[in-house]
């Protein structure tokens, strides 16, 4: 990737991609514009566990998929709870991430290490995890991220305003983790429509990532696609082999999608909790400390992700709950994020709050694996944006800006001025 490329990408194109109330993002709730919060709290006052699905019990009614099928033979729960949803993620006996029930998720499981299990997502995730762990920040940090983040600053500063999702939040993470596979800018947004759930375009991200494949294959860069390509996984047999293109491309599918879908929206979200807690903004400028904290604190008060699914094995029971074995269990991190159990006025944004385990990444053994990138991401883009945009505030002529979306929530936009 070329940084001197970024300023190239078409914001109106970005703009498409990146607006959750779209078609893109319709399944999944983008433009609900309820705040979920409240009806969270009722939910858990009245048990931690609920029969049914996160969506349609706070109010929305979208299309089956994302309501939680594709599995409606199937009973569904769902976890309001800090506590219950803890315990969840760490049985990995009692729930797991793939289903037994023939779906998709089922079919995902062989090459998608979100759905794996056990041993096998172990060894899948042992492959890439050293090039994501802190100590490696400064790879990304030097490689991709600073560079994209300067390229975008030099080409917004000069116009005294912007919206901020777009311009800026937007093309962070996606060049980063295009530039970690050796991708172009100018085939960036093509992988970004691609590698969305409902784009669904394997043909595109084959096209454009099987030559590159080929390539690293007779010559290693310093890249990720480059430790795929060299990663050798030991079967339970004990047989070690390299992995195969279907297993890269599988790889490469859940990071160009997670890592281009998840941190533009966390980081508007961090962006619009600053905006309107000036007295946090301030603090930020003062002392990165603090803004390293109100990232922390986003990712507790609105993550961007707030429901992920398990499968139950067995019989058994959850929150008080009966749940038969082979249910649908939806963990909703957003509520339990807001658990009046678990920390103090939850529904305020307070960055000085002592730290604690918030689930905006997830927990055990599936915790994000990029999640020390997105943290890399967004401080060194919002610490930029404090270095060089003198007095940055909302744009008071702009429409007001809105958290909205349900299994996706992040910004309607992050319009503001400075100067
Ligand atoms: C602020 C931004 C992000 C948020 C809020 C986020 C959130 C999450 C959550 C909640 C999970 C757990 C899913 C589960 O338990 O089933 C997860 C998993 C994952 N995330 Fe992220 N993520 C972010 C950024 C990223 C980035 C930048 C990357 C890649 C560069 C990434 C790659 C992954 C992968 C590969 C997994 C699956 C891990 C596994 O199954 O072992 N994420 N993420």
């Amino acid at each position: 990737m070329v940084a001197s490329d970024v300023p190239t990408l078409d914001p109106q194109r970005i703009r498409e991609l990146f607006d959750l109330r779209s078609d893109v993002y319709a399944a999944r709730g983008g433009a609900f514009e309820t705040d979920p919060y409240p009806a969270f709290h009722q939910l858990r006052e009245t048990g931690p566990v609920h029969p049914g699905i996160v969506g349609p019990l706070v109010g929305f009614h979208g299309e089956a998929f994302f309501q939680g099928l594709p599995y409606p033979e199937l009973p569904h729960f769902s976890v309001f709870d800090h506590a219950t949803c803890q315990s969840v993620l760490r049985d990995n006996d009692t729930f797991v991430s793939a289903p037994s029930a023939p779906g998709p998720e089922r079919a995902m499981a062989d090459t998608l290490l979100l759905y794996m299990d056990g041993v096998k997502h172990r060894r899948y995730r042992a492959l890439v995890q050293p090039s994501f762990v802190p100590k490696r920040g400064g790879w990304w940090s030097e490689r991709w991220i600073e560079s994209t983040v300067r390229a975008l600053l030099d080409a917004i500063e000069p116009l005294g305003r912007s919206d901020l999702n777009v311009d800026f939040c937007a093309a962070i993470p996606l060049l980063t983790i295009c530039g970690s596979f050796g991708i172009g800018v100018s085939d960036a947004l093509r992988i970004r429509e691609a590698a969305t759930a409902d784009g669904r375009d394997a043909h595109t991200l084959v096209d454009i990532l099987a030559p590159i494949i080929a390539e690293r294959r007779r010559e290693p860069a310093d890249d990720l696609i480059s430790v795929l390509v060299q990663a050798e996984v030991t079967e339970e047999d004990g047989e070690r082999h390299r992995l195969s293109d279907v297993d890269i491309l599988g790889f490469s599918h859940l990071l160009l999608a997670a890592g281009s879908g998840t941190t533009w929206k966390q980081m508007g979200i961090t962006l619009l909790a600053l905006l309107t807690h000036p007295q946090w903004l301030a603090a930020a400028r003062a002392d990165r400390a603090v803004l390293r904290a109100a990232i922390e604190e986003s990712l507790r008060w609105t993550p961007t992700d707030p429901m992920f699914s398990r499968y139950a094995t067995k019989d058994t029971t959850l929150g008080g709950v009966d749940v038969p074995a082979g249910s649908v269990i939806h963990l909703c991190f957003g509520a339990a994020n807001r658990d009046p159990a678990r920390w103090e006025r939850p529904d305020e944004f307070d960055p000085s709050r002592p730290p604690g385990a918030h689930l905006g990444f997830g927990g055990g053994p599936h915790i994000c694996l990029g999640m020390h990138v997105a943290r890399a991401e967004i401080l060194t883009a919002i610490s930029a944006l404090l270095d060089r945009l003198p007095n940055l505030r909302l744009d008071p002529d702009a429409e007001t800006p809105r958290i909205i979306g349900m299994y996706e929530r992040g910004p309607t936009a992050v319009p503001v001025v400075w100067g």
